[in-house]
């Protein structure tokens, strides 16, 4: 949580680190800041609630200098007001910090500091940092050493940023569990570049076209005109620098309103990309995990939120497929537990950013225990994707809107593909099942599109109960975590109660909660478990509950039963239908939000990559 970004270079600092921020504030956005470096030293603006304070506290007070360091807020520690926000700078204005991350060990620190004079300005974890760094100096460190110093004296998790008042050309970058990336520009005629830091790529377009990632340990100390040296352990580092293939547009919402809005109209592109890099010839594309699959006999799924409800699909697709006995672990459960680690046990992470905090615990619990790890990960340059023994891309571009959507579906399409790659390794795939699954899945992206192109009901239901306190959605076999997922949509976006219950469940207990008030939105494909839900839709009827189905649109049982329908196309196979089912209820919780006035990429007191406990 939280995002930092940092700029040296011939442009005017602020507007590049405000672009740089609103890249960044799907981490955090309870308040945000800057401090630009010039000759007359430091000079700060920060601003509680939404970055576009800070945008108009800028144009009111305008910061001047080239270099600079920026951050948007999630607060953990102290209330989410102006004097918490980052940067922090000591009581002398000689430093300023920004940090991303959790100093665990702030309190005896500050008191330490605090007994040598310094004078604490917020209530911040983060503001140890910048007096620390102070004092080191003021004991004669340069400013690299300082930092080296202060590294040893933090404990927790931090990427940090400092710039220091008497070195007004420089940025002092170290690393410890939180992300942070160093990006440059192209060499200019005269060899010099523009340099960035940043938690994530995005914020290091449109200006850098090449990155460096930063690892555990490391500190990078960034000059102007252009130079990077990075230490590890006191030693010289070479930083590799990549690439950058993420375009400026791909992080743009374009003629949509919303994140959200865009990323559920990609699905279609989406599940199409990760299928053309997985399939050749109509024949299955092995990405190499450096594993024998074949010895597998035991998978544990270790994921967070919508990325946990992928996994319970991932179970079904691997049980049904390659009949592997499946464990699906929450990520904060697993790693306070001491699970058992027996042989031919592998560990799949599934995580959209690669960085959440409880799930890395659990990918280095696991090696802790010699277990192999396969991280299925959106972003490749995450720190799970590269503590993974193999990586199973998602390749869904980058997801800013802060309710996960299309990367939902390329987890759910993502381990259907390793459900059959571990089937064909067990033998278990003859070939012509394997073409007819494939082309199953190259059917996909149509469906999508046809599913998400008709939203006449969605709307018509979002105008009904866009009001409505508490919504159930209810959903058998595949179509459970199908409405878990809904259930937390709606509750993320648009501050509804919901719950998702497996259908069958229901009758012990929450249908006591069945009223003519409760909106229940019942996933009722086309599939083996049509005839069940059909009679568990009766049960809610009978009790006057306010019925929407999801399934066939021509299918006239559901029609009769319930008070609307959500159509959705019938998947050629049964395993795929959740795929087509979640899309409206993507757009009802994006419809419902918008008639209550929720703000939908940046819903109250969440942040899109979870990296603290
Ligand atoms: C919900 C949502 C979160 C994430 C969860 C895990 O829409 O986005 O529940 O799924 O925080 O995040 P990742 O997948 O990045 O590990």
């Amino acid at each position: 949580m939280c995002g930092i970004a940092g700029y040296i270079g011939p442009k005017v600092a602020a507007p590049v680190l405000t672009v740089a921020l609103e890249r960044l504030k799907y981490r955090g956005y309870d308040s945000a800041g800057l401090v630009t470096a010039t000759a007359d030293g430091l000079h700060l603006r920060r601003a509680e609630g939404r970055l576009r304070n800070l945008q108009e506290k800028l144009e009111r007070e305008p910061v001047s200098g080239h270099v600079g360091i920026a951050h948007t807020r999630w607060a953990t520690h102290g209330a989410p007001c102006e004097r918490n926000a980052h940067p922090h700078l000591d009581g002398g204005c000689t430093v300023a910090v920004v940090h991303n991350g959790i100093i665990e060990n702030h309190d005896h620190l500050r008191k330490e500091l605090q007994a040598g004079g310094a004078v604490f300005a917020s209530e911040t974890d983060t503001e140890v940092i910048p007096h620390l760094l102070a004092r080191l100096r003021r004991d004669g460190l340069d400013a690299r050493a300082s930092v080296r110093q202060a590294c040893t004296l933090l404990e927790g998790s931090y990427a940090f940023a400092a710039i220091f008042a008497d070195e007004p050309e420089r940025i002092l970058v170290a690393r410890k569990g939180s992300p942070v990336l160093i990006g440059r520009s192209r060499p200019a005629a005269d060899g010099s570049r523009e340099l960035m830091i940043a938690s994530d790529i995005p914020a290091l377009l449109p200006h850098a076209q090449e990155m460096a990632i930063l690892d555990d340990g490391d500190i990078a100390d960034l000059r102007a005109p252009g130079t990077v040296e990075v230490e590890h352990d006191g030693a010289a580092k070479i930083p590799v620098f990549k690439r950058i293939e993420v375009t400026a547009d791909a992080v743009d919402k374009g003629a949509y309103d919303s994140f959200m809005a865009k990323e559920i109209a990609e699905q279609p592109a989406v599940l199409a990309r990760l299928l053309d890099s997985r399939v050749r010839g109509g024949r299955l594309v092995e990405p190499d995990l450096g594993l024998d699959l074949k010895a597998v006999n035991h998978i544990v799924f270790l994921a967070c939120g919508t990325s946990w409800h992928a996994s319970m699909l991932g179970k079904r697709f691997l049980e049904a497929l390659a009949r592997v006995h499946v464990e699906v672990d929450i990520s904060s459960e697993y790693r306070y537990r001491n699970p058992v680690a027996s042989g031919g046990t592998l560990v799949v992470a599934i995580s959209q950013s690669g960085e959440t905090a409880d799930t890395l615990a659990g990918v280095r619990l696991a090696k802790s225990k010699f277990l192999p790890v396969v991280g299925l990960v959106n972003v490749v340059t995450s720190t799970i994707a590269r503590e993974a023994d193999g990586v199973l891309p998602l390749l869904a571009g980058p997801e800013i809107g802060v309710a996960s959507t299309k990367a939902y579906t390329a987890q759910v399409l993502g381990l259907f593909l390793f459900a059959m790659q571990v089937a064909r390794a067990k033998g278990l795939l003859p070939e012509a099942e394997e073409l007819r699954l494939l082309a199953a899945c190259a059917a996909l992206p149509e469906l999508v599109t046809a599913t998400l192109a008709d939203e006449t009901a969605v709307v018509e239901a979002a105008d009904l109960f866009a009001a409505a306190e508490a919504t159930v959605f209810l959903g058998r076999g595949g179509e459970h975590p199908t409405a878990l997922e809904g259930a937390l949509k709606l509750k993320e976006i648009a501050y509804i109660a919901a719950s998702g219950y497996p259908a069958g469940e229901f009758k012990h207990g929450p249908i006591a909660l069945v009223s003519r008030h409760l909106p229940v939105i019942a996933l009722c494909p086309r599939d083996a478990m049509r005839e069940k839900m059909l009679s568990n839709i009766q049960e809610v009827r009978a009790r006057a509950g306010r019925i929407i189905g999801v399934g066939a649109g021509d299918d006239p049982q559901l029609r009769d039963l319930c008070d609307l329908v959500f159509p959705v196309r019938s998947a050629p196979e049964d395993l795929l239908q959740p795929i087509l089912s979640i899309l409206p209820l993507q757009r009802y919780a994006y419809h419902v939000a918008q008639r209550r006035g929720c703000d939908v990429d940046q819903p109250r007191n969440l942040a899109k990559s979870v990296t603290v406990e």
